[in-house]
């Protein structure tokens, strides 16, 4: 087959010329030329869609600087880079607000990139213009929603579990035995919901990098501890006996909260997947200047072509013998960031039929 590299052919350059312009002519996305050449680099060709997207006919684009898309918002300081990009003779990708010519906005991701002739010289700039007005609309719904995810759920959702906390401790005074595994039904599923609402608002933290960390000096034994203990009626009602080892004298400095929900994640995803009867053992290490923790259990374990979609966010491997087990599918995710946040490295060990270890390793003191 010819290509529009081979001009000998049957190819005459006219052709190739009318086909490259009734590609940018039919694009549906705007593309103008500029002229650095000419006094404030104008637009010398805009194409129909670039007139369609903004309102302007092309009597008043040919001729002008880009610029009248911006109206009086001209202090966007991305306008800054595109002016230092076009200066060095390099392109660009960046995201402005322009204004159609009936004053309407729209977001423009726009790229820029200078054409050269045969001696290297810029002697043109081609922008492409994207419209992502409705992407940005719905980014700004999709946090929305998160707000109110976080304000009108999880605030009566945590006090739907403290309430049938108290109950079912007897707080509230003796309740009837029929009622009372209803009571922890219930609240076994409040703290569920409320574990789901908290994975689905930290992942939001996370793709918007606002996950920050609280480091202080952590001891490893207080954390695993606590973890246990949070978890032992989870592994009671499981069958399965959690085993501590913790095998280090020094503290580090991390999070604490984050790496109890780490270990949280890790355990309670270990005693979800272990078969009735199983161990589980949480072991703790320092090895030079870092502290390995470890979660094995004697569950199924994970075939190769599995592990590398386990820390993707939303992922649940099938099991083969058993439903899908509840939760977000986030906990590995959430975890991963947060062990990565404090320089860290999160993995995991496993063959089929041998158990799996979850591991991650944390530098004593995490980098700045
Ligand atoms: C090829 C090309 C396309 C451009 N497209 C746009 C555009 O769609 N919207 C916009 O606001 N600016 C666009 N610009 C940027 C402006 O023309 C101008 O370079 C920018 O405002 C910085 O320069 P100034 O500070 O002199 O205004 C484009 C620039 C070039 C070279």
């Amino acid at each position: 087959m010819e290509t529009m590299n081979e001009p000998n052919k049957s190819w005459h350059s006219q052709e190739r010329l009318k086909i490259l312009e009734r590609a940018v002519q039919s694009a549906r996305n705007g593309i103008v030329i500029t002229d650095p050449k000419l006094p404030d680099n104008p637009i010398v060709y805009a194409n129909p869609a670039f007139s369609e997207l903004t309102g302007y006919s092309q009597a008043e684009i040919v001729g002008h600087n880009c610029r009248f898309l911006q109206g009086a918002d001209c202090n966007q300081s991305e306008i800054a880079e595109v002016r230092s990009a076009i200066a060095e003779g390099r392109s660009l990708m960046t995201i402005l607000r322009n204004y159609r010519k009936d004053g309407t906005l729209f977001w423009n991701e726009l790229s820029i990139a200078p054409v050269h002739d045969d001696e290297g010289t810029v002697i043109n700039f081609i922008g492409v213009q994207n419209d992502i007005t409705a992407r940005k609309e719905s980014d700004r719904r999709v946090s929305e929603f998160y707000s109110m995810v976080s304000h009108e759920l999880r605030t009566p959702l945590s006090s739907v579990r403290a309430s049938l906390g108290l109950i079912d401790e007897g707080s509230a005074g003796d309740i009837p035995s029929g009622a009372k595994r209803l009571v922890t039904i219930a609240l076994q599923n409040a703290e569920r919901l409320l574990k789901l609402v908290d994975d689905i608002l930290d992942f939001k933290k996370m793709e918007t990098g606002n996950l920050d960390l609280n480091t202080a000096i952590v001891e490893p034994d207080i954390i695993v501890t606590s973890v246990l203990s949070s978890l032992s009626q989870l592994a009671a009602n499981a069958d399965i006996q959690v085993i501590k080892q913790i095998n280090t004298r020094k503290s580090l400095c991390a999070d604490s909260d984050r790496i109890l929900q780490v270990l949280i994640n890790l355990i309670a995803n270990a005693i979800k997947f272990s078969p009735r009867g199983s161990r589980i053992t949480v072991a703790v290490k320092d090895v030079g200047k870092s502290m390995h923790f470890a979660v094995t259990d004697e569950g199924p374990g994970i075939a190769e072509k599995d592990k590398e979609k386990l820390f993707l966010k939303f992922h649940q491997l099938d099991s083969s013998d058993t439903r899908p087990k509840p939760g977000s599918g986030l906990g590995l995710a959430i975890s991963k960031t947060i062990v990565e946040l404090h320089g860290g490295t999160i993995g995991v060990d496993s063959a089929v039929g041998n158990g799996s270890t979850f591991w991650f390793i944390l530098p004593l003191v995490p980098k700045s």
